[in-house]
C-alpha cells in the first residue's frame, strides 16, 4: 500500500470520515556538492519519491495532534504553550511550529496521521521531510502563501535552534522546492535555485540515480560534523573572507602553502566542490552523463582524501560501483562517515548493477547493503480533498 493510502485509511478508520487535506514532503539525495552549503556555496540533490505524508483536518482550538503509524505514538501540543521535551519525532513538528510563530505566522491547530519511507539514519533526510511537511500542513490550514525558501530557512532554524542539529540548508531547500524529473543546483548563499533534468545516457536511454545504503552508521556524527564547520571557518578567517565560497581556486592556489595542512586540505575540498556542482549542472544541461559521473567520483575522491568524512565502508561500496558496467559515476552522499553513497547507472544496466553491487559489497564487508532505485521527485505538496 502507498502512503497516501497507508494515511488515508487510517485517518478513515479513526475520524470516521476522510481526510479533506493530505500533504507530502521527501527525503533527498545529493548528487554532487557536499559540505559546501555551510560554506554558502552549491549544492545538486535530488528529491526522492520517499518521504513523509500526513492526512489531517483543521480544529477549532490550538492544539495539534498527530500519530505516527511508524512510531506507534500521538504526540499532542499547544500552539500556545511549545514546551521542548527532546522527546524524538515530536519536536520536529513543534520546532517548525515555534519558528513559523516566531516568525510572526498565526497558526491554526490540526489532527492527523503521518507515515512515512524515508530509511532514518541513513543520511537521506527523513528530518527534513517532516519538517516540510510540517511547514505545508500550517501553510494549507492557516492560509499563507507557499515560499519554498522561505519555509527551508525556518524549518532549518527549527532544526538548528530547536532540535539542536547545526545543519545547512540543502535539505530543506530539496525537500520544499524539488520538482519531478529534476536536480536542483542551489546557490546556498542566495537560495536562488535552477532546475537540472537528470542527463540520458549516450544511445538516448534514460540513467537512473541508485541509493547504495552501506548500513554502517557512526556514533558522533554531530561532533565531526561540527568539527569540519569550525576548520571551513578558521580556513575562511585566513583569507578574511566571511564564507569559503568567496575563496577562488586562483587564491586558493597562491596562498596553500601558507596554510597548515589540514586548513589547507579542508579548503581545497570545499572550493574544488564547487566549481564541480557548477560544471556537473552545465553537464546535465548538456546532456553529458559521462562528465556528471566524472564529477561525483572526483568528489568521492576529494571527501576521502581532503574532507575525510568517508569510511571503509563508503569507501568499498563506491569502489565496487564505479567498477560496474553502465555505471556513469559514484560518491558518497549526505554527510558522511557512513550511511549512502549515489550512482549514475544506465537505464538498462540497474537490475545488472544492483545485484553485482549488492554481491561483491557483502563478500567485502559482510555488511547487506539495502539498494535504492529513485526517481526525481516533487517537493512538499498538498492535496485537498471534499
Ligand atoms: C547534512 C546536512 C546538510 C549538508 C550535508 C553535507 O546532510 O544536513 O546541510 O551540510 O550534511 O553536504
Amino acid at each position: 500500500m502507498d502512503l497516501r493510502q497507508k494515511v488515508t485509511t487510517a485517518f478513515t478508520e479513526k475520524f470516521g470520515s476522510p481526510p479533506p487535506l493530505l500533504v507530502q514532503a521527501p527525503g533527498r539525495v545529493n548528487l554532487i556538492g557536499e559540505h559546501t552549503d555551510y560554506n554558502d556555496g552549491f549544492v545538486l540533490p535530488m528529491a526522492i519519491d520517499r518521504g513523509i505524508w500526513l492526512a489531517l483536518r483543521p480544529r477549532e482550538d490550538d492544539q495539534v495532534a498527530v500519530h505516527s503509524l511508524d512510531f506507534g505514538e500521538t504526540a499532542v501540543f499547544h500552539l500556545s504553550n511549545l514546551q521542548n521535551t527532546n522527546s524524538g519525532w515530536a519536536e520536529y513538528l513543534k520546532g517548525v511550529a515555534w519558528a513559523l510563530q516566531a516568525d510572526g505566522y498565526t497558526l491554526r491547530g490540526w489532527e492527523g496521521v503521518m507515515a512515512g519511507n524515508v530509511p532514518k539514519g541513513a543520511g537521506l533526510s527523513s528530518s527534513a521531510a517532516l519538517e516540510l511537511a510540517t511547514a505545508r500542513a500550517f501553510q494549507q490550514l492557516s492560509g499563507f502563501d507557499w515560499d519554498a525558501a522561505k519555509m527551508a530557512k525556518l524549518s532549518q532554524r527549527a532544526e538548528n535552534k530547536w532540535v539542536g542539529v547545526n545543519c545547512g540548508i540543502m535539505d530543506q531547500m530539496i525537500s520544499a522546492a524539488g520538482q519531478a524529473g529534476h536536480a536542483l543546483l542551489i546557490d546556498c548563499r542566495s537560495l536562488d535555485a535552477q532546475l537540472v533534468p537528470l542527463p540520458p545516457a549516450l544511445d538516448g536511454s534514460g540513467t537512473a540515480v541508485v541509493i547504495l545504503d552501506t548500513t554502517t552508521r557512526r556514533g558522533l556524527v554531530d561532533s565531526a560534523y561540527n568539527e569540519r564547520r569550525q576548520q571551513c571557518e578558521a580556513a575562511a578567517a585566513h583569507f578574511g573572507v566571511t564564507a569559503l565560497r568567496d575563496v577562488s581556486i586562483g587564491e586558493f592556489l597562491a596562498e596553500a602553502d601558507n596554510l597548515p595542512e589540514l586548513t589547507r586540505r579542508r579548503a581545497r575540498h570545499v572550493i574544488t566542490e564547487n566549481l564541480r556542482t557548477l560544471n556537473a549542472a552545465k553537464a546535465m544541461q548538456n546532456a553529458d552523463a559521462a562528465l556528471l559521473g566524472q564529477l561525483m567520483n572526483e568528489s568521492h575522491a576529494s571527501l576521502r582524501d581532503d574532507f575525510e568524512v568517508t569510511n571503509e565502508a563508503l569507501n568499498v561500496i563506491v569502489t565496487i560501483a564505479q567498477a560496474q558496467d553502465g555505471c556513469f559515476g559514484a560518491r558518497m552522499t549526505g554527510a558522511g562517515f557512513g550511511g549512502c553513497a549515489v550512482a549514475l547507472v544506465h537505464e538498462a544496466k540497474v537490475a545488472g548493477f544492483v545485484t553485482a553491487v549488492s554481491d561483491q559489497y557483502h563478500q567485502q564487508t559482510s555488511h547487506s547493503p539495502k539498494i535504492y532505485v529513485c526517481h526525481p521527485s516533487d517537493g512538499a505538496s498538498a492535496i485537498t480533498q471534499n
